[in-house]
């Protein structure tokens, strides 16, 4: 088993993991050591890594088997299973805060990105931890959201979806508005505005009036913690207990390019 460092990175969440190196194989008592040290930072940093797409899948797969990613224009022509974050080729940056792939039966468990190219400032990852979101919420509002349930479909608004994925990833799908973590325990506020089409019981227009005010009260510096991107970065975020953003404050004329991996997850669930 490689001899893990794990340092943590901000009071609330994140930690840096040191003494691996994702380009050989991770045996079974590291990788399990990995999903517990993600179920518990949340936010996982490894630096000075160098990957070729094979391994860089390899490394993934520690954290869940890799899984499509439904904007496959961007997807890495010989390695589709890696998403191409790169401004350049007309993608916005994420800046509102999600988490990704809600439209699934059964969302990624985790995100992984790879700093590739990375501007000299600016253009950073933030993560909030929704485990301490929901912890600072109100009994009573605690009490409703938890009877509540989002239906989700692809992002509204989008005009380069192909027609292949809309008929893949574009039905609806519903999900608990809080969640069970299924290593940890712990519960947590799950959604992403731009992909609920309503909240069971709720109009469109409430329902994202209502997402848009609870992101503006839980998310607060206290529980999030920002990533600057260093080149050989790899970040791990946990989709179940985190919602994460893109920073678009960098110089558009420097590239910056992530390569992406989602790992599958559970259904969720609230028990
Ligand atoms: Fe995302």
């Amino acid at each position: 088993m490689s001899e893990l460092h794990i340092t943590p990175l901000h009071a609330c969440l994140g930690a840096e993991i040191a003494g691996i190196d994702l380009s050989k194989p991770i045996d079974e008592a590291t990788r399990q050591a990995l999903s517990r040290a993600l179920a518990e930072h949340l936010a996982l940093v490894f630096h000075d890594q160098s990957l070729t797409p094979p391994q860089y899948l390899a490394a993934a797969a520690a954290f869940g088997p890799p899984m499509e990613q439904h904007y496959s224009q961007h997807n890495m022509p010989d390695h589709p299973l890696i998403g191409l974050i790169w401004h350049r080729n007309g993608q916005q940056p994420a800046e509102r805060w999600h988490t990704d792939h809600t439209n699934r039966e059964r969302p990624p468990a985790a995100t992984i990105l790879y700093g590739v190219d990375i501007p000299s400032s600016g253009g950073g990852t933030s993560v909030a931890s929704m485990r301490a979101a929901y912890v600072a919420l109100p009994e009573q509002e605690r009490r409703r959201m938890e009877q509540l349930t989002t239906l989700n479909s692809l992002d509204s608004g989008r005009t380069d979806t192909r027609r292949e994925d809309q008929e893949k990833y574009g039905r609806s799908i519903a999900h608990p508005m809080v969640r069970t973590h299924p290593v940890h325990g712990s519960r947590a506020v799950y959604f992403h505005i731009s992909k609920v089409t309503h909240i069971e019981g709720m109009t469109p227009e409430a329902s994202r009036a209502y997402m848009s005010d609870l992101l503006d009260r839980m998310i607060r510096p206290e529980i999030v913690y920002h990533h600057a991107w260093r080149k050989g970065d790899v970040l791990v975020i946990d989709n179940r207990a985190t919602m994460h953003r893109a920073h678009g404050d960098y110089d558009r004329q420097q590239s910056r390019v992530l390569w992406r991996i989602i790992v599958e997850g559970d259904r969720p669930r609230l028990v």
